[in-house]
């Protein structure tokens, strides 16, 4: 393709995470030095796509962006260009937008576009792709819920900072012989959860993939206590869910891919634990600090990595694909195996199996 292809557009799309960034910095740096390409930095994800939101991108504007946290071109949750959201009357209705970004893109002579996205953005790419685009993803997610890779860009910082928390979450249980609960993001998988309480040396891991019996959860925080450890820690994805029971939904944003937030079981199971084990227990909600600050070094390399091969990947005119590592190699994979199907934690995997060897349990 090289010779046909002048002009890429990337974008940014859905829940920010560190490594953004540095994915942009790869893909510009990339695009500019090794193939001499022009870029154009499309704004706000899909909104920036549908209302002609874009500008140049040079070397200059992606100097000092590595480390940093969020994305400079900006992004958004909500915009889907083949169900856009407009308020007409009063009244959200919902619209198909997709030929007017076609016509942007055709009309600024983009030959290429890089989507970073979750499942979300990448399902829209899908589409895009279905409809003549040229598309290639770029799997970022703190969820790590994406198939067809090893894993996203965003996640080991997200386990970095919930791992950070456990940490200081312990020194204040053990003082006040409480019981803390972490809730941590992961919409339905418990990646998170599982890493950081495995790195934090939780007592307790709970993950939707694994629905829990509050009974076993007291016991084994009461047998702790019974042998002297007066404390315990316990994560909790906030997909998780007691045996029978549904997961806990926050608020509901209709305009989103998936409009379902998810939040609130690290206070109700507070509150049963609290009862049931007779120990003061307190709740902390990690939230939007999972998504924020500077990316770890694993990721700074993993999303310089992505953003270069996904424009090798343009280059190489593998459109409707996505870039993934597939340890030790970075690999084009189609976007459908990446999407629609979320990866989740394998409750007989090794992890999990080497997490109850040391004594955490998972309420199962
Ligand atoms: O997908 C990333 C994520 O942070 C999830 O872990 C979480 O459920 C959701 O996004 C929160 O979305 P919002 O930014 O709309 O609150």
């Amino acid at each position: 393709m090289e010779g046909q292809i002048k002009r890429i557009g990337v974008l940014t799309g859905g829940g920010d995470c560190p490594g953004l960034n540095a994915v942009i910095r790869a893909v510009v740096k990339t695009a500019i030095r090794r193939y001499n390409l022009e870029v154009i930095g499309i704004i706000d994800g899909f909104y920036g796509l549908v209302n002609d939101i874009m500008e140049p991108m040079t070397e200059e504007k992606v100097a000092g962006i590595l480390h940093r946290g969020g994305t400079i071109l900006g992004t958004t949750n909500r915009d889907n260009p083949f169900r856009y959201a407009v308020e007409k009357e009063g009244q959200l209705t919902f619209e198909d937008r997709s030929e007017q970004c076609i016509e942007n893109l055709r009309r600024r002579g983009i030959d290429g576009l890089v989507v970073i996205g979750g499942d979300g953005s990448l399902s829209i790419g899908l589409e895009f792709h279905k409809k003549g685009i040229p598309v290639v993803g770029v799997p970022k997610t703190i969820d790590n819920d994406l198939s067809a890779t090893d894993v996203t860009f965003g996640f080991d910082s997200a386990v970095t900072t919930a791992t950070e928390a456990l940490d200081r979450l312990h020194t204040t249980a053990e003082s006040h012989h409480r019981i803390m609960i972490l809730e941590v993001m992961g919409r339905y998988a418990g990646w998170i959860a599982l890493y950081s309480g495995v790195a934090g040396g939780a007592d307790v891991i709970l993950i939707p993939e694994i629905p829990f019996d509050l009974a076993k959860v007291c016991d084994h925080i009461r047998a702790r206590a019974e042998k002297g450890r007066k404390f315990s820690i316990v994560v909790i994805a906030e997909g998780a869910k007691e045996m029978g029971g549904e997961m806990v939904v926050q608020k509901m944003v209709a305009q989103s891919h998936d409009p379902v937030r998810l939040g609130g079981i690290g206070q109700s199971i507070g509150q049963k634990l609290e009862m049931c084990t007779g120990m003061e227990t307190r709740v902390t909600v990690l939230g939007h600090v999972q998504r924020g600050g500077s990316p770890t070094a694993q990721d700074r390399i993993l999303s310089t990595r992505y953003g270069s091969a996904a424009v090798d990947a343009v280059m190489e005119g593998k459109f409707g694909h996505m870039v993934a590592l597939r340890t030790p190699k970075i690999l084009a994979v189609p976007l459908q195996e990446a999407v629609g199907t979320a990866k989740q934690v394998n409750p007989d995997g090794q992890i999990v199996k080497a997490a109850k060897s040391v004594g955490i349990s998972f309420g199962d």
